[in-house]
């Protein structure tokens, strides 16, 4: 490769050269000096496509006259011949997993989401009134996707709606709430059933809802409240809204690096250990072990639907994100207020999440535990296939012996 003056990023282009994209999306370079062309960036040597829709607010034009394209963005009455979308243009990969780190634990989902159009895509958020899963549901929504907010509050969810519209009208327009109580199978199946009526495709599936530090409960089904809600009334919906998941949909579960000090093994899995009874309850360790399931049941159907090019991710949104999650506790809602100036905004939390729904490099990958933005390793314990499959046989059985052979387990 020729000797190029210094720059602080390898991806500028050196004085004397351009960048330009053809109508089918590949990225060459022009070098004006010379007057050739290349294929490849005359830094990095990478090959570059962009692809999708153009950012918000452009429109792709052709000039009566002489034939040529330009590009009008409308929000700033500018013109250009450029296409908008070589500022988000995607390095050619060697490998699936040749995965360049772009954001990082400071980084926010609105800036994931720049100049993304996400317009015509239907995303499903559990827990979408408060918290992790608002920012995550807000941000999808102000990029144009439509957003059902699965809840189990209807006025905590119109409440957050409108808090998108006081901000900005047109995004609460894709904003739709519909009644979701994970502590109850039944209340699942027929909000399934409901979503099933409405809608004719998923794109992304954000299983954000969850509950820590509670005191011991159990569900109208009679099982443990942290371990349904969190993990098995999950399983159950995305096994039910199965058939509106297709080619490039993602599922996205929200687990916790908490996973790391579960108890859960292959040696002591079974109904009793996942939903125990008050004597052998500890709300920490029902907290860990649901977030462990969250792990093994992503590891599970991403093997299952692998054939289905549906990609299946787990995220760890942050260490003790200010949100409702302390909320059943006074000594947890103390600690998350002194540690709150050192760690995650919001925004913060949410991007990991967003990240993992739309980055086009993900394509084609599944299975995969993100932590800031960046692909991690799991626990042992999560790695197991055989622990994720008892997981996902024990969950569905534990489903069928309340709700019958007829639960609809797809
Ligand atoms: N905050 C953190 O530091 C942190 C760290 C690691 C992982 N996480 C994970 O991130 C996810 C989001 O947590 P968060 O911090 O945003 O907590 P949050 O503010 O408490 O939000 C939790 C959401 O879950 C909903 N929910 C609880 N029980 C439900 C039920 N039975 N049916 C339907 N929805 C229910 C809540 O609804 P209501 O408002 O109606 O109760 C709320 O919308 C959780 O899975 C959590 O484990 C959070």
């Amino acid at each position: 490769m020729m000797d190029l003056p210094e720059t602080d990023s390898e991806d500028e282009i050196p004085p004397g050269w351009e960048e330009r994209v053809t109508t089918d999306g590949s990225v060459f370079y022009v070098n004006h000096g010379l007057k050739s062309t290349q294929w490849t960036h005359p830094r990095t040597g990478k090959k570059k496509f962009v692809s999708g829709n153009l950012p918000f607010g452009w429109e792709k034009c052709v000039d009566e006259n002489t034939g040529k394209i330009f590009f009008v963005d409308h929000e700033n009455k500018r013109t250009t011949y450029t296409d908008p979308r070589l500022a988000f243009a995607t390095e050619e990969k060697e490998h699936p997993y040749d995965l360049r780190q772009k954001f990082d634990a400071s980084s926010t989902a609105l800036q994931i989401l720049h100049g993304k159009d996400l317009s015509g895509q239907v995303a499903l958020v559990t827990g979408a009134n408060t918290g992790i899963g608002f920012e995550t549901a807000r941000s999808l929504a102000r990029h144009g996707c439509k957003v059902i907010f699965a809840c189990r509050n209807m006025d905590a969810a119109d409440e957050a709606i409108k808090r998108i519209a006081d901000e900005k009208a047109d995004a609460a327009k894709n904003c739709d709430c519909m009644r979701l109580n994970l502590a109850s199978f039944a209340d699942v199946r027929s909000f399934a059933e409901g979503v099933i009526e409405k809608y004719k495709r998923i794109d992304m599936l954000i299983l954000n809802a969850g509950v820590f530090g509670m005191d011991y409960s159990t569900t109208r089904d009679g099982y443990e409240t942290t371990f349904q809600v969190n993990h098995l009334s999950h399983y159950y919906l995305t096994r039910l809204l199965s058939k509106l998941l297709g080619k490039n949909s993602r599922v996205i579960i929200l687990s916790s690096e908490s996973h790391r000090f579960a108890n859960l093994d292959i040696n002591n899995i079974s109904p009793e250990t996942l939903s125990p009874l008050e004597t052998q309850y500890w709300s920490m360790m029902a907290y860990n072990n649901s977030k462990l399931c969250n792990i093994l049941f992503a590891n599970e159907l991403s093997r299952l639907w692998e054939g289905r090019a549906i990609s299946v991710f787990v995220v760890h949104p942050g260490n003790m994100i200010s949100t409702d999650l302390s909320r059943h506790w006074w000594g947890w809602k103390l600690l998350f207020l002194i540690v709150r100036p050192f760690t995650k905004s919001l925004q913060q939390g949410a991007s990991t999440t967003v990240y993992c729904a739309t980055a086009r490099e993900l394509s084609g990958l599944t299975g995969l535990y993100f932590n800031n933005c960046h692909i991690c390793n799991v626990s042992d314990n999560a790695k197991s296939s055989e622990l994720a499959k008892r997981l996902w046989d024990i969950s569905a059985d534990m489903i069928k012996a309340k709700i019958g052979p007829e639960a609809c387990l797809q």
